[in-house]
């Protein structure tokens, strides 16, 4: 089961859908724990950080169940404060439920989050946004333990864009005492999802998309059902494994508008595509161009996610790219895996330089962290010979089923 296998050579031809957005239904789970109700996400993705984020909120209470892809939340009976270490380190996402926690009853107790090894990841925002609002912060060796009896409005200044730390200050201030404005905030689509979904349950949260976010704090929220968006970063790599095949391929449910800046590259390098109402064609058969530089930047930049499938597929791709990864401090770690598989590649620092040549061969390969793993899928599709993956737990976190979805896109794979 931790195995993947893939005979490479085979131009992917064939449909998958996109399924629901790990990166925006984590956010949601989260703030479903702000109301003493229901909340439904519907078409969720069933992938190991929704379970690891479904089993910390059984920890603190909730009572949660699936039916297909809807995922039930009552988080009635919710009022745990403190989330396992064993839970806290699965996954980076655990460290926003503690503005969730302070905003629900004024204080939480967390393990040090985990998550991919693709660098550092300090909290440091997160901490410095919350105590802010005014949470008291103390760590010990094992956790972050905060209290804060009534969250207070305010103005709050990120001295540099994150995902998480947005996020962390929109959960904390939701039910809190006046008005917080957030400024220097991720732009990122999840952001946005999550503004909507707060919206729906009654909180009152405008800006997100642009720097500024302000909430204005409410009584408390309501019961509702919501459509988790699908995923930009799965769409982005089924595109990039049509890409490395030069194959035909068609993807339903695809969020185009979110991919801008990585459907620019995809054009760069020869490929094509039609979008009509959320079905997107590719034909990726005519992919031959180098991409002379391209930086990994905050949205609606290229996205950092897809820079390991990027470069499966400039390694196929004779010339030289140069990508500059701006974003995360070490997130090369694939490149020794792609080297196993014949390909030519420099990394220095935040440098990458990917000398691609016409094929790649099959090996054994390990993957580290999830995106990385993702990008070994796409670089055996295209080897000649066979390609064994293991850690392929990794890349369940964040993929429902990419055995299932790259057979259905005519990919020569199992597990
Ligand atoms: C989110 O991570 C995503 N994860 C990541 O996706 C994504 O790569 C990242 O945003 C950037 O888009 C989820 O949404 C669950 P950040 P996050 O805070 O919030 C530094 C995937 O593969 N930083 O925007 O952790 C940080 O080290 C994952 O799906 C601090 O210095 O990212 C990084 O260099 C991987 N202090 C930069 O900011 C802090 O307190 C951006 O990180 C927080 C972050």
């Amino acid at each position: 089961m931790e195995q993947i296998r893939i005979r490479g050579g085979t131009p992917l031809c064939g449909e998958a859908a996109i399924q629901g957005s790990k990166n925006a239904a984590l956010p949601m789970m989260a703030a479903a724990l702000l109301h003493k109700g229901t909340s439904v996400l519907l078409g969720c993705p069933r992938i190991a950080d929704v379970f690891c984020m479904e089993k910390i909120l059984q920890s603190l209470g909730a009572a949660t169940w699936w039916e297909g892809n809807n995922l039930h939340l009552d988080c009635q009976s919710a009022d745990g404060f403190q989330v396992p270490a064993a839970y806290a380190k699965e996954m980076r996402s655990s460290v926003i439920l503690l503005g969730a926690l302070l905003g629900r009853q004024g204080k939480g107790r967390i393990g040090y989050p985990g998550g991919c090894i693709i660098g550092k990841r300090p909290i440091d925002l997160h901490l410095q946004t919350l105590q802010a609002l005014g949470a008291k912060i103390f760590e010990t060796d094992e956790a972050i333990v905060a209290s804060c009896p009534k969250i207070k409005g305010c103005h709050i200044y990120f001295p540099s864009v994150s995902v998480g730390a947005t996020e962390q200050g929109m959960l904390a201030a939701v039910l809190g005492e006046g008005t917080t404005c957030l400024h220097n905030c991720a732009k990122e689509p999840e952001i946005q999802w999550l503004q909507k979904f707060l919206n729906q349950m009654g909180a009152s949260v405008t800006g997100a998309g642009t720097e500024n976010i302000s909430i204005h704090g409410v009584k408390a929220l309501k019961d509702t059902r919501f459509s988790v968006p699908p995923d930009r970063i799965v769409a982005g790599t089924y595109l990039c494994a049509a890409a490395i095949t030069r194959g035909r391929i068609t993807l339903k449910n695809c969020p185009a508008k979110e991919l801008t800046a990585f459907l620019l590259a995809y054009q760069k390098m020869g490929g094509q595509y039609v979008e009509k109402n959320g079905t997107l064609l590719a034909d990726a058969s005519r992919i031959a161009f180098p991409i002379v530089e391209l930086t990994t930047a905050v949205y609606p930049g290229f996205p950092t996610d897809l820079q390991s499938p990027l470069m499966a597929v400039l390694a196929t791709i004779p010339g030289q790219s140069h990508l500059i990864e701006n974003i995360f401090e070490d997130r090369y770690k694939t490149v020794r895996e792609f080297l196993r598989m014949g390909a030519d590649i420099q990394v220095r620092g935040r440098d990458a330089w990917i000398n691609g040549r016409k094929c790649l061969h099959g090996a054994n390969v390990t993957a580290k962290e999830l995106r990385g793993g993702a990008a070994l899928v796409l670089a055996g599709l295209a080897a000649h010979g066979e390609t064994i993956i293991s850690g392929r737990q990794y890349i369940d976190r964040g993929y429902e089923n990419i055995c299932r979805d790259i057979l259905r896109l005519g990919g020569n794979i199992s597990e």
